[in-house]
């Protein structure tokens, strides 16, 4: 890797580009009719949520979805950073492109390139030097300027636009329409928060998203009952840090996570909800509060500790000791005893021993995950944990890796073991893999599936829990 990584990966408030990509005049009809588009997405919920709204934008300027890079004039790809793995997949895709680009070419026709997403953001002018067959990287702030950059890109300009505007990107973006809206189901996500100022010191995310930044109740409340008008039943809110959403209420006061839920639990329609990540800092009393009185609440909370060694976690800067985060599980599952948790984990930090990591084993002994990610550490590039001296060997993580693996795999099957013989309601979403049946998710999150006799897509039915498969429910 390069200097210009570690350059662009300069905290946020500092890592302002100069705007390559002026603002938007012209928002006259489309531009790009009969064009098609294929955007491949990587990473995290938010990157699916951005992708839905870039390809809101891009239809609103004339483009059709495409099935396939094959078949496109325009592939995205929207990429993750979060680890070196995800990061390398952004470079063979464009190989891939670049073959598929000098194809067309000589067949007399073209194909655009745009990079988007968290990799755009840490490596802009990398890509766009590394890799000529793309046109446009545009970082996940800079959005709402897609279609002007792809205008410039077809006058033959390459544009890279990596800063961080002042402008709210998702006023700026175009609402779903609400055909797209159906198409995609009658779960949505809804990102009401984005970035984070917390800086754990193995994480990219500060960098790739910037600051934290909480969108106000009243573009929520709109966005949400756009969404239940199209017929959607239940809402994930999104965020970095999605707890730490604050905004003034309609009432005036500052809000919390929690009054947001409670708010958006009186849309008609909206049946269900949920929100991801937290981080343990900010669940605060209105937000498990909520988790005790707010019936549309799901009772499921991811809730990453990465660690339950309190030397390793002061190494990783997360602000909370394993002590503070079992205080905190105690109080959210006095305040609702049915709550499901679930945990991401990290294994091979930077000076993690074989004590630290047993630690790790016991506060999940402790908790009982009903659901959980684990990782191997991965140095990024510019975070501070990239720079620390005693880094763990690969052979020592693979070995740490297994034996979470085995400990939390078996916990999650202990979990959904337990809710065999319950009465469950069931929010049924999409045909199932076999002819008669559906799929749902149970209120802790587990795929259930029935017999296409109990209902309709979009129907909540009361269903009672037979037996378990390797990755799903059944129910009758
Ligand atoms: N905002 C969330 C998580 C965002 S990233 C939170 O604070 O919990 C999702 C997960 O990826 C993290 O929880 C962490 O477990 C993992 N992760 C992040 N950076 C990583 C790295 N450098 N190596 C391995 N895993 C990492
Ligand atoms: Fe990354 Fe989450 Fe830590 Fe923020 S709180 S730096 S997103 S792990
Ligand atoms: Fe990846 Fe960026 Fe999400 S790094 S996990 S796509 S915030």
């Amino acid at each position: 890797m390069t200097d210009s990584y570690e350059a662009n990966l300069a905290p946020a408030a500092a890592a302002v580009e100069s705007a390559d990509v002026a603002p938007r005049h012209d928002q006259a009809g489309p531009t790009a009719d009969g064009r098609k588009v294929f955007i491949k997405t990587y990473g995290c919920q938010m990157n699916v949520y951005d992708s839905e709204r870039m390809s809101d934008a891009l239809t609103r300027d004339g483009y059709q979805p495409a099935m396939s890079a094959e078949e496109a004039d325009l592939v995205l790809i929207n990429t993750c950073h979060i680890r070196e793995k995800a990061a390398e997949k952004v470079y063979s895709q464009l190989g891939r492109l670049d073959r598929l680009k000098s194809a067309r070419r000589k067949a007399g026709s073209d194909l655009m390139v745009a990079v988007t997403g968290c990799v755009a953001q840490a490596e802009g002018r990398e890509i766009a030097r590394r890799a000529p067959v793309v046109d446009v990287v545009i970082g996940p702030q800079t959005y709402h300027r897609l279609p002007e950059a792809l205008a410039r890109a077809r006058q033959g300009e390459k544009v890279v636009a990596t800063d961080f505007p002042v402008d709210d990107k998702f006023a700026a973006l175009p609402a779903a329409p609400a055909p797209a809206i159906r198409r995609r189901g009658v779960t949505a996500f809804l990102t009401v928060q984005e970035g984070c100022d917390k800086f754990c010191t193995f994480c990219v995310v500060p960098y790739t998203r910037g600051a934290e930044v909480s969108r106000p109740v009243a573009e929520i409340v709109k966005e949400a009952e756009r969404l239940a008008a199209a017929g959607v039943r239940e809402i994930t809110l999104l965020g970095q840090n999605v707890n730490a959403w604050h905004g003034t209420g309609a009432d005036g006061r500052e809000w919390g996570l929690g009054e947001l839920l409670w708010r958006l639990s009186e849309i008609g329609g909206i049946d269900r909800l949920r929100y991801t990540t937290s981080h343990p800092r900010d669940m605060d009393d209105g937000l498990i509060a909520a988790h005790r009185d707010l019936a549309a609440l799901m009772p499921y909370l991811h809730l990453p500790v990465q660690s339950g060694s309190d030397r390793i976690l002061k190494a990783m800067n997360r602000r909370h000791t394993a002590a503070d985060y079992l205080r905190l599980v105690k109080r959210i599952r006095s305040a609702n005893p049915d709550i499901a948790l679930s945990g991401d984990f990290i294994v091979g930090f930077p000076g993690e021993t074989e004590a630290d990591f047993e630690a790790t084993l016991q506060l999940i002994d402790t908790v009982k995950y009903a659901q959980a990610y684990f990782f191997k550490y991965s140095p990024r590039p510019g975070t501070p944990g990239a720079e620390l001296e005693d880094q763990v060997p690969e052979a020592v993580k693979s070995e740490r890796l297994e034996r979470l693996k085995t400990l939390l795999t078996r916990q999650q099957r202990a979990f959904a073991a337990s809710l065999v013989g319950r009465q469950i309601d069931l929010l049924l979403e999409k045909p199932g893999r076999e002819p008669g049946q559906l799929i749902g998710r149970s209120p802790w999150l587990q795929p259930v599936i029935v017999d296409a006799k109990h209902g309709e897509i979009g129907d909540i039915v009361n269903v009672r829990i037979t037996h378990t498969g390797p990755n799903s429910l059944f129910a009758d």
